[in-house]
Order: C-alpha cells, then structure tokens, then sequence
C-alpha cells in the first residue's frame, strides 16, 4: 500500500480494549451493517447527501468512501480510523473517528469527526479514541492543533470533548449543512501546549477514569 509521505500514518493506535486502524477493504460488510443499525442514532449528526440511507451505507457503497479516505489519506489531508473493540479475542469496528481537514504550514492544524455505534455507546469508547488520536497528532502527526465543532444539542458529543478539557472557543451559527439544514455549532480545541504537563491526552483520560471510579 502507498499512502505517501503522511507524517504518521498509516498507524494503528490502542488502549485496552479500544483499537483503531486505518480501514480495509474487507471491511464492507461490517461497515455497512453498524450504518445501517444506527439510522435513527446517527443522521441527525450527519450530513445529507441525496439517497436513501440504506443505499448510502451498503456495502457497495463502502469502495467509494474507502477509495475516498484512501485519498485524502495519500495526500496528507485525512487519517481515517476504523474503530474497533477488541474483547474475547474478536476484532468488531463499532465506530469511525476521522482526523480530517489536515492543514500544515502555518496553521498545523485538522478537525475531528467521529461517531459510534449505539450499542457500544456509554463505555467511554470515543474519549478513549479521541485521547489516543490527539496524542498522536500532536506527536509523530506533526500537529499542532486540534478543533471539534459540535450542534449545541448533541450532549453526549459536548460530554466527549468537555470530559476530555478541550476549550470552547467560538459559536458559529449556520456552520455545516447537517440533516438536511445549516446548523449552528460550537467550536471546541486543543492545542499541544494545553498538555505538555500532562503527559499527554491519553494520560489526563485515565486519571479522570480513575478519580471517577
Ligand atoms: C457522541 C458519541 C460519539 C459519544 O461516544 P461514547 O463512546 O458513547 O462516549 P462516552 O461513553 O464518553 O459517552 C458520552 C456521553 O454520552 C451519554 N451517554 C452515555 N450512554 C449513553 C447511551 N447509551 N445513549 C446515549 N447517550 C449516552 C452520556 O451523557 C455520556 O457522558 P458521561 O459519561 O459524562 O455520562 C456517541 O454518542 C455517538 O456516536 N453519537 C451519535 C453520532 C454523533 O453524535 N457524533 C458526533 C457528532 S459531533
């Protein structure tokens, strides 16, 4: 596989029982049925391309988004992870968190967008995702910043980012077309400096899950 000079990917990153890795091919299947389970969970935080969403999650329709994140990966601009639950000595992709958007330069900087499916939600899946991708962006990534914007009404994704210390710092009204209208979001970021004495996201993760339990 090429992917070009991407500083850090490909990679594969874990924690416990959390495993992320770029897609495969024969991912398909799985892809399409964890879509395809959570309409209702997950349209109303996504954008709306025309189609029917059975049509737009099948696994045909998986090649084109692995041909595409292949793409933005080759040029540098997209880490895109598969996320998987690793338990039982079985491998099962739950989710999606892709590190998008990637600006170098000046700016060294990429969005987030992720999601998970329903069934696994609650175990603290994606701040687990999200800890292991920042740390690795603003290391072997070469990365500097990390933003997430998020609809006001999307709690479990504000809980995700505020658990985890990201800053708000900006309201956009009208931001991204998403379920079928402009919606508003709340700009959420990190920059490398916010923890440098932390030893890393990953690590103020854990000590939140300790100090909780
Ligand atoms: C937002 C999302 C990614 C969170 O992932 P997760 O792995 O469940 O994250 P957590 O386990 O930390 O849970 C986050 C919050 O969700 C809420 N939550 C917990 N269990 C839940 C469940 N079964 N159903 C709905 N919400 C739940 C809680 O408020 C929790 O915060 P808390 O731990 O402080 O109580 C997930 O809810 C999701 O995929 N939602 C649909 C898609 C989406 O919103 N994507 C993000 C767009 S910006």
């Amino acid at each position: 596989m090429n992917f070009g000079s991407t500083p850090g990917w490909p990679v594969v990153l874990g924690d416990g029982p959390v495993l992320l890795r770029p897609y495969r091919r024969s991912d398909a299947a799985a892809w399409s049925e964890v879509r395809r389970a959570n309409q209702a969970w997950l349209a109303p935080w996504e954008s709306s391309p025309p189609g029917r969403w059975d049509e737009l999650n099948s696994p045909v329709a998986f090649r084109y988004v692995y041909k595409d994140q292949r793409r933005q990966a080759r040029r540098g601009e997209g880490m895109p992870f598969a996320v998987c639950l690793s338990e039982s000595g079985r491998e099962r992709l739950v989710g999606h968190l892709n590190l998008g958007n990637i600006v170098r330069r000046a700016f060294c900087s990429a969005y987030v967008g992720y999601w998970v499916d329903a069934r696994v939600a609650g175990r603290g899946i994606v701040p687990t995702a999200l800890a292991l991708v920042v740390d690795h962006a603003f290391g072997p990534g070469g990365l500097h910043r990390v933003e997430v914007n998020i609809r006001p009404e999307n709690g479990p994704s504000r809980r995700v980012v505020e658990k985890l210390g990201f800053r708000e710092e900006a309201y956009h009204p009208r931001y991204m077309h998403i379920d079928g209208a402009w919606r508003d979001h709340i700009g959420y970021a990190m920059t490398s400096e916010d923890l440098t004495a932390e030893g890393g996201l990953l690590a103020r993760w854990h000590r939140l899950r300790t100090a909780a339990s």
